[in-house]
């Protein structure tokens, strides 16, 4: 909902439980009136005729309070917008108009040639800002333009939620109390990176993971980026963020070109971080993901169980075996194209290899789909190989400072993906591949970051950081309208490329190359802070776990792990025992009882994954899955009742495991018991309102 007041000057946006509100001075400057809890807009205006603080030397009197701080004037925070023009650098802007068009509030200012317009859109309970800019004068670089600053209450002691990693380890939460100065979190990679999602949490007061005030703010951007959590020196918190890292996002608009941002979007909430993790779930399943109301696919990748070594024989039995376990997509990783008999060669080179599929890829997908499963492949698009085809032709369509080395990690180059021509091999290459073979599904893969960002020969070389991703996300769209019942998976070495921006146009991501069912309960533990487990794939691998620690795990907690998501499997079944395949087919059977409720229903953290016993809950209409492991008993200690969370108190609940009956309030209060002992157990439970 959008009320305007205050003659045309005072917007209120409100969402089920919120509000955000903003308004202009008489002299034109946007300041940020409130977010937070629903108000009126007779309580908007009363926020607006505040004055602004007083008068003092050394001090901006707009700092803090201001919507989007451009730079120059009378200010000393970081500029969300930094502009040169005629070789003068900063922003005098004057208010033009505003418009609403579907519940889309616009703000247009100008400075000379430069339009400026300020989008905001409520969708629940979160607010969705961004910025266009559209140049109509002499030519303009873009130092900086964010998509939004966000304002925060005059509060005390902040603490700042965020979640970092590295490959293997991704979505660690951490929560630091935030202090005086910046605190920047962001990639210089050319991809999201897997060093921290791009979102943030602030919370005061002692939020709890089911009370208290929360805000969040995650960027719709697989590039690099920058968010800056910044406390003022009157202690007011700003977040500002968008696109580009140093110089990594520089553009530059010539007359009649215009610029669109990301969109950052934010959230209040006052249910603690679940209530916040919830929001954004909801969010993200009615507004960004494609067909969230589709459940997706348990799944079969063969990567961990062949690497490179993959023939078309070994992928058929190990079809035969996943289809036996019940598995609906079965999914050919790496090694099937090209000269891609190792990380050595082959990517570029998008037609099945000869020796491995002398027919193409056509029969195993025949044969996959005969079996009741859907056909799926991994790709890798935007690199290649030195040895490949594509790059003996081309070897200009890479990335690459002339007279400089080319960096190579993995082996790989990346491919100019800004350039036209690449822009249409791939889409050739794509379009023939998803039109030759049944193909339901595409894995795509991006497994290196940029570092050699050149484009010789062109004038404003800068612009491939943003127009890579952009290219990326028109090819992806293009290849989706093209074929529309391919669902699309982003990874790139695991998890690092997830973000809004990319959710928008694939079904789901990869959460992490780490397959350790205790580990990952404690990057799913992170990644479920903002995005939900109907995106988050998670396989069963082998035990033990030969590609990271060796350790060793029941297929129990295995499966547990990973039901907690989209499930998947990658063990190697040839060497899976009959009783192991046969107890997998059982997992896998009650796994899709309860994967509408895991996929689609609200999420309730009933305790992190810190060493003892950890659990997640979900709740969708009268049906509650809680899964639960146990790390490590101590003591003999009998393991503590799990409280539940988001029942009905007065409604009975039968479990469906035990038969048994419970009370909704005590199951609430004094919790059930989840039946672990032990090191490494776990259980599914379910229960149903009755
Ligand atoms: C990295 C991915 O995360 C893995 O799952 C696998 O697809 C490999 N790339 C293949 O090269």
């Amino acid at each position: 909902m959008l009320e305007i007041g205050g003659d045309g000057r005072t917007w209120l946006l409100s969402g089920p439980t919120s509000s955000y509100a903003l308004s202009l001075t008489e002299d034109d400057t946007l300041l940020h009136l409130h977010w937070g809890p629903r108000i009126g807009l007779a309580d908007a205006e009363v926020l607006a005729d505040r004055p602004l603080p007083p008068y003092r030397g050394f001090e901006s009197q707009l700092d803090g309070l201001e919507e989007y701080p451009v730079e120059g004037g009378p200010r000393f925070v970081r500029p969300a917008l930094s502009v040169r023009t005629d070789g003068i650098r900063g922003t005098e802007w004057t208010f033009s108009a505003y418009e609403v068009e579907d519940d889309e509030l616009r703000l247009r200012f100008a400075d000379g040639g430069l339009g400026i317009t300020l989008h905001y859109r409520m969708r629940h309970d979160v607010v969705e800002r961004w910025v266009t800019l559209a140049n109509e004068g002499s030519a303009v670089e873009v130092l900086r333009a964010d998509s939004a600053t966000w304002t925060l209450p005059l509060r005390e002691d902040w603490r700042l939620s965020q979640v970092h990693g590295r490959w293997a380890a991704e979505s660690q939460l951490v929560r630091t109390d935030l202090t005086y100065g910046e605190q920047v979190i962001g990639s210089r990679r050319g991809h999201t990176g897997h060093q921290h999602l791009p979102w943030v949490a602030l919370d005061t007061e002692g939020a709890t993971e089911e009370r208290g005030e929360v805000y969040g703010c995650a960027l719709a951007w697989s590039g690099t980026w920058r968010v800056c959590v910044a406390q003022l020196p009157d202690a007011r918190v700003q977040i500002t963020g968008g696109i580009g890292y140093d110089d990594s996002g520089l553009l530059r608009l010539e007359a009649g070109e215009s610029y669109t941002t990301p969109v950052f979007a934010g959230l209040w909430s006052d249910g603690g971080f679940g209530g916040a993790s919830r929001a954004w779930h909801a969010y993200q399943r009615a507004y960004v993901i494609p067909h969230a109301e589709q459940d997706r696919p348990v799944l079969y990748n063969s990567w961990e169980a062949t690497e490179f070594d993959i023939s078309e024989d070994q992928q058929r039995e190990l079809a035969r075996r996943a289809a036996a376990m019940g598995v609906e997509l079965f999914v050919v990783d790496d090694g099937w194209f090209g000269k891609r008999t190792s990380d050595r060669a082959g990517l570029g080179d998008w037609t099945p290899n000869p020796d491995r599929f002398p027919a193409g890829l056509k029969p195993l997908a025949e044969d996959v789909r005969a079996l009741g499963m859907q056909f799926g492949i991994w790709v890798e698009p935007e690199m290649v190989n030195a040895d490949s085809d594509l790059y003996r032709a081309h070897p200009d369509w890479v990335q690459f400072q002339p007279g400089r080395k080319r960096t190579e990690f993995r082996n790989q180059l990346v491919l100019n993906l800004a350039r036209e021509d690449v822009q249409e091999y791939l889409w050739e290459k794509l379009d023939n591949l998803l039109s030759g073979a049944p193909i339901d599904y595409v894995k795509w893969d991006f497994n290196r970051c940029f570092t050699d960002a050149g484009w010789p020969g062109e004038p404003y070389p800068q612009k491939l950081w943003v127009e890579h991703v952009h290219a990326f996300y028109r090819l992806l769209d293009r290849l989706r309208a093209a074929h529309p019942g391919v669902a699309f998976e982003s990874c790139s070495g695991g998890g690092g490329r997830i973000d809004l921006g990319v959710m928008a146009r694939t079904d789901q991501v990869w959460t992490s190359d780490n397959t350790d069912p205790l580990d990952r309960l404690a990057i799913q533990h992170g990644f479920s802070q903002i995005h939900p487990a109907r995106v988050m794939a998670a396989w069963v691998t082998d035990s033990p776990n030969t590609q990271l620690n060796d350790r060793v795990s029941s297929l129990r907690f295995r499966f547990v792990s990973a039901m907690a998501g989209v499930l998947g499997v990658g063990g190697d079944l040839a060497k899976w025992s009959e009783e192991e395949l046969a107890e997998a087919r059982e997992w896998v059977e009650l796994y899709k009882e309860i994967r509408s409720v895991v996929q689609r229903g609200d999420l309730f953290r009933l305790r992190p994954p810190a060493g003892g016993l950890s659990a997640v809950q979900y709740v969708l209409d009268d049906e509650v899955v809680v899964l639960a492991w146990l790390q490590a008993q101590h003591y003999g200690e009998p393991v503590a009742p799990l409280r539940l969370q988001g029942l009905e108190p007065t409604k009975t609940y039968e479990c469906r495991e035990s038969g048994e009956v419970h009370r909704g309030a005590v199951l609430m209060h004094h919790g059930m018991p989840a039946g672990l002992r032990g090191d490494f157990d776990a259980a599914v439970i379910r229960l149903r309102r009755i």
